[in-house]
């Protein structure tokens, strides 16, 4: 393991000294944005009057779709997501137009004095609406192994039901916001939030028709992305653009809160119409699993979401005969994207529940039906054909996590508290996580870096990653400092921008550290190897000889500062900067044929969770957490163990509190803080203990280390199971009619069907 170094902004945020966009001194002269929305959710716009808009003192232009001089397309990929509706409506909220101003407050206000004539048809909200329309965003997908409903059917016992899993709000702190400024000859200089700086950079350059490179975006950090900033940063970004561009001032678009919830997607909630067989001990023979994902009104990353959804639908179970399928639905609510995870935590949470049933209905401990079910040395073959390779990690990682979690004698202590406690019912539940790491979408996999070494013997180091206060600038300039054995001092870490590091992907699928880390290591490498050579030749002394450590170097029996040596480089003409480039190897997914190795690797986890349920109220809490959660070589385990923290903390309030609700007429109700609950402070388990479990990664990864980012929030399924168990000691010889998220509504309605007495049927007794 190495250094546990503190995130390099840690004290710049708390004093407020880190800048994000917001901070920035807007240039003299700068006007602000607000979007206009559309007041139905789905049908046509007839006619759109914005003669009070522009009227209204300080408003300086209004932007329609006949502003836009390129092409009126935010979308990743398909073209279905317009910068501005321009016929065709097709979610509440969706931007019309926008206006500009003086003061954003006087934006937003006029904003409202549009009259917009509309022809409304009733909205699909629900994944049922959907199926009924036979609506999708992209086509179905499917793949599998063996015969599954054969398996299924010969099973000695079936079970069958549909698991349904909420959305989930990313709920950064820093609202989406962008900064443009225009410069000569059409240039433009966008200061965006994005994950994604390279396509807020070509979506500028498509909507405004202009070339890529007069487009520049630039981002320094995040106050969180959490995937809510991979795609969905651009549309702010690009109307922040076509402003300047119209104005030829600086323009500003910060979202109201509000305005981010209704404006921007979410986590894709979804229904999993689930069947199994199994054997006597609770093996299962043969599993079907049909994923329905609400994806919103158009296809964004639903592609790429729904499918890892499909990749993790084993987690760590072998499924010998197994059909997974897929829908992408399309309804009349804003489209859903990335989310920490990426679909990832749905398919898994509906296997886990599947785990529970199973257990229910054998009758077995629960942790007993998943290591029935684990992978193993001759049964290691995923339903898309890669292999698991790391089977002891997974059995030796939960095996560890069972004996220091005590899970056994707690298990019985449980059993025996719950057997004289009519109402308060406690529930444990331990689980494991095995989540894929590399982009499912191959090009992706690649990343670059930029290295100078300067006179003074400091270096500046910018990559094509994106910090969001995941860690990842510290993590990528401790790899730096330990190629050239400098102080971090030396390092300094700079905004991210498309002018430095063209063509990147987004900062996602947890790959920031694995791409950037090894992009600047190979950068850093080529002019480490450059100045050895002058130093060996300089000294005469065999380049085996020459070592860089403890912010020197050494050379055969003598040695020197590091600056020393650059200075004597930049005499001798040595250069002493450097691109570096990096691809991911082993990958060879192919979605047409469903082969080949989307992952390099696995990363493995495991958590115990107990918590303690009010079966007349609902109200939880939860008592105590265990987590061993594998890394693989630690580059900063004080960074690590902050994501797992973080990440297990987001993944318990998407499974618990958070709750998106929209009408019948696609507007969404809980649109603030006020009816959106998200984890605080207090909600953090008081005894909570997280550990990293020793295991260096066995592929070549950047010094064996494994990604972090998103792994741990699936150990917050633990947390649900444990509530599902706490409410199965309600009657232990029923299954438990619980899906996610499990609110105190929830867990009271699923408490008040086992005692027999389903809620709303109760009046008046
Ligand atoms: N941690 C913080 N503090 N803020 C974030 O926005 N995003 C998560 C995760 N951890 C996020 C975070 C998501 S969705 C991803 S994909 C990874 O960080 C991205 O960063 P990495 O690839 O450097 O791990
Ligand atoms: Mo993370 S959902 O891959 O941005």
């Amino acid at each position: 393991m190495r250094q546990a170094l503190p995130h390099d902004s840690g004290i710049k945020h708390v004093q407020g000294t880190a800048h994000y966009i917001d901070d920035i001194r807007e240039p003299d002269g700068t006007l602000h944005v607000a979007i206009g929305q559309s007041p139905i959710a789905r049908g046509r716009l007839l006619s759109l009057d914005l003669t009070a808009v522009r009227a209204c003192p300080g408003v300086v232009a209004v932007l329609t779709v006949a502003d836009i001089p390129g092409r009126n397309d935010v979308s990743p990929t398909f073209g279905d997501d317009p910068l501005f509706a321009d016929r065709d409506i097709s979610f509440h909220g969706q931007a019309l137009f926008a206006v500009v101003a003086i003061e954003r407050d006087i934006a937003r206000r006029a904003a409202r004095l549009a009259k917009v004539e509309t022809e409304a048809e009733a909205p699909s909200i629900t994944v049922e609406h959907a199926l009924e329309r036979a609506e999708t965003v992209l086509p179905d997908y499917a793949f599998g192994r063996g015969d599954a409903d054969a398996a299924i059917a010969n099973a000695p016992h079936r079970l069958e039901g549909q698991f349904r899993v909420g959305g989930q709000e990313h709920f950064y702190l820093e609202g989406q916001i962008a900064l443009a400024i225009p410069g000569e000859d059409g240039d433009i200089f966008v200061y965006s939030s994005t994950q994604h700086p390279t396509e807020v950079q070509h979506v500028v350059a498509r909507v405004l028709d202009i070339p890529d490179a007069y487009v520049t975006c630039e981002t320094r950090r995040m106050g969180g992305g959490f995937g809510g900033k991979e795609s969905q940063a651009t549309q702010w970004a690009v109307t922040a653009a076509l402003a300047a561009r119209v104005t030829g001032r600086p323009c500003k678009l910060r979202l109201d809160r509000d305005d981010d919830f209704v404006l921007t997607g979410k986590r894709h909630d979804f229904r999993s119409d689930w069947k199994v067989g199994f054997d006597n001990d609770g093996v299962v023979t043969g599993y079907h699993v049909e994923h329905l994902a609400r994806c919103g009104n158009s296809a964004d990353l639903s592609g790429g979401v729904v499918d890892r959804a499909m990749f993790h639908s084993d987690n760590a179970y072998f499924l010998p005969a197994v059909h997974v399928g897929s829908k992408r639905l399309k309804t009349n609510t804003v489209s859903n994207t990335a989310f920490r995870g990426f679909g990832g935590p749905q398919g898994m949470l509906a296997i886990e529940h599947v785990m529970d049933e199973i257990a229910w209905a054998t009758g077995r401990d629960p942790l007993d039906v998943r290591y029935a079910n684990f992978y193993g040395a001759d049964r290691n073959l995923t339903p898309f054909g890669m292999e698991v390779e790391e089977i002891d990690t997974l059995h030796g990682l939960v095996q560890t996590l069972e004996r220091s979690s005590d899970y056994r004698a707690r298990r019985q202590e449980i059993a025996e508290f719950n057997a004289s406690s009519p109402i308060m019912k406690r529930g444990l539940a331990l689980t494991p996580v095995k989540f894929g790491i590399s982009f499912t979408l191959v090009h992706l996999n690649q990343a670059g870096a930029l290295v100078h070494v300067y006179q003074d013997g400091s270096v500046h180091l910018n990559h094509g990653g994106t910090e969001m206060g995941q860690g990842l600038y510290i993590k990528v300039a401790q790899v730096v400092a330990e190629e050239f054995g400098i102080a971090m001092e030396r390092v300094r870490i700079t905004a991210t921008t498309t002018a430095k590091v063209p063509n990147t992907s987004p900062t996602a699928a947890s790959s920031g550290s694995d791409l950037n880390g090894m992009a600047a290591r190979i950068a850093a490498g080529a002019i480490k190897r450059r100045m050895t050579a002058h130093a060996a030749e300089a000294f005469g002394v065999p380049e085996a000889q020459i070592e860089f450590r403890d912010d020197r170097v050494f050379i055969g029996n003598e040695s020197l500062p590091f600056a020393e040596l650059v200075k004597k480089c930049v005499l001798a003409r040595v250069q002493l900067s450097e691109a570096g480039f990096y691809k991911t190897p082993k990958i060879t997914w192919d979605r047409a044929t469903a082969t080949g190795r989307p992952f390099l690797y696995f990363a493995y986890g495991a958590a115990c969770s107990e918590v303690v349920v009010d079966t007349l109220t609902g109200e939880n809490q939860l008592r105590r957490v265990d987590i061993l959660h594998d890394v693989g070589r630690s580059i900063n385990p004080a960074i690590d163990i902050g994501q797992i923290e973080g990440g297990f903390v987001q993944g318990m309030g998407w499974l618990t509190t958070e709750e998106l609700v929209f009408d019948t007429q696609g507007r969404l109700l809980t649109h603030a803080p006020s009816t959106y609950k998200i984890p605080v402070a207090s909600d953090v388990p008081e005894d909570f203990r997280v550990a990293l479990y020793p295991n260096a990664n066995r592929e070549s990864t950047i010094y064996r280390s494994k990604a972090v980012g998103e792994p741990p929030l699936m150990l917050a399924n633990s947390v649900f199971c444990a509530l599902a168990d706490a409410i199965h000691a309600v009657d232990p010889t029923q299954p438990v009619p619980l899906d996610a998220p499990a609110t105190p509504e929830a867990i009271l309605r699923a408490c008040e069907a086992l005692r027999g007495r389903p809620m709303g049927q109760r009046g008046g007794g």
